[in-house]
C-alpha cells in the first residue's frame, strides 16, 4: 500500500501499466476524465463516483475529507499509481491531508482564476462554484494570489450539482438555476466567468447560450489533465504500453439510471460496476 512509508524512487517498472484513479462527489469529474483519456490514451484509468454521498459542496470540511479518506483507500487497493482529485469542493477540503497520508502523485485542481484574470478584458471576472469551495481557506488564497488586479464576484450554485447527477443538463429546472446564477454576474458586469466546479463543463453550451457568446467560460479540466502527466514524467510513471487503455467506472450511486447518467455523460456504452 502507498502510504506514507512508501518510496516512488524504489518503485519497480511495472508500476508503469498501474491505473491511475480519478474521483469526484459524483459524476462530474467526468469532464475531467475526458480530457485526461483524451491526452493520455495508453493510460488505464478507474472512475470512482461517490454520488451516494454527493453533493460535497454543502458538507463540512471535515466529512468531505472523510470521504476523500475512503475513496483514495478503495483506489490504492485496486492498485492506482496515482490520483487525480477531480472535484474543487474535494481539493479544497482535503488535499492536504491526502498528500499527507499517502504517498503517491496526487493531483487537485481549483478554480481557474489566474486564467480568468488573464483573459479578463474589464477586468471583471465571475466564479461559479460549490459554497464549499467559495468559503474555503484555498479560495481565499487564490483570490489573495490572482485576484488583486481584477473585481472577482462569486456564487454558489446550489443544487446544479444534483440536476447534472441526475443526467438533467436541458431542463427548466437547470436551465433557471444557471439563469439565476449567472445573473449576479452579468450584472456586475462580468466578461470572463470560471467554471468552478467540475460538472459544470457538462452545461457549458446551456450556460454559453444564457449568458451569450461575448462571455468567456473557463474550466481546468485540460489544464488538470496536463499537470498529470508533468507529474506521471517527473515520477517516471507514464505507462509503456501501445494499447488503448481501459476506462473503468465504479459508483456507490442508489438512482436506477445510474449507468444511464454515466453513459451519457461519457459519451459511449460502459459497464459501471457498484462501489
Ligand atoms: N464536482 C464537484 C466540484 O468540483 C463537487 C460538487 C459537489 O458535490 O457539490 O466542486
Amino acid at each position: 500500500m502507498h502510504y506514507k512509508s512508501f518510496n516512488p524512487v524504489s518503485m519497480p517498472a511495472n508500476f508503469n501499466n498501474d491505473p491511475i484513479g480519478i474521483f469526484d462527489s459524483g459524476v462530474g469529474g467526468i469532464s475531467v476524465l475526458k480530457h485526461i483519456h483524451a491526452l493520455l490514451p495508453h493510460e488505464d484509468l478507474i472512475y470512482l463516483a461517490d454520488s451516494k454521498y454527493a453533493p460535497y459542496g454543502n458538507k463540512t470540511a471535515q466529512e468531505i475529507t472523510q470521504r476523500c479518506l475512503i475513496l483514495c483507500d478503495d483506489l490504492l487497493q485496486k492498485n492506482v499509481k496515482a490520483i487525480v482529485v477531480a472535484c474543487n469542493t474535494a481539493t479544497a477540503a482535503a488535499i492536504d491531508t491526502l498528500r499527507d497520508t499517502f504517498d503517491i502523485p496526487i493531483i487537485g485542481m481549483e478554480p481557474a482564476v489566474k486564467p480568468a484574470a488573464e483573459a479578463s478584458k474589464n477586468g471583471v471576472i465571475g466564479v461559479l462554484a460549490t459554497v464549499g469551495t467559495l468559503k474555503s481557506a484555498q479560495f481565499a488564497a487564490l483570490l489573495e494570489s490572482y485576484g488583486r488586479n481584477v473585481k472577482v464576484v462569486t456564487q454558489g450554485c446550489v443544487g446544479l450539482v444534483e440536476c447534472i447527477e441526475r443526467g438533467e443538463l436541458h431542463t427548466p429546472e437547470t436551465k433557471a438555476l444557471i439563469r439565476q446564477y449567472t445573473a449576479p454576474l452579468l450584472a456586475e458586469g462580468a466578461d470572463t466567468m470560471v467554471l468552478g466546479c467540475t460538472h459544470y463543463p457538462f452545461v457549458k453550451e446551456v450556460i454559453q447560450d444564457i449568458v451569450g457568446e461575448e462571455i468567456t467560460l473557463i474550466d481546468t479540466g485540460a489544464a488538470v489533465a496536463k499537470q498529470l502527466k508533468r507529474q506521471l514524467e517527473e515520477n517516471g510513471l507514464l505507462s509503456t504500453s501501445k494499447e488503448i487503455a481501459d476506462v473503468r467506472f465504479w459508483t456507490n450511486s442508489e438512482a436506477e439510471n445510474a449507468r444511464q447518467v454515466i453513459e451519457k455523460l461519457w459519451g459511449k456504452q460502459v459497464d459501471v460496476h457498484r462501489l
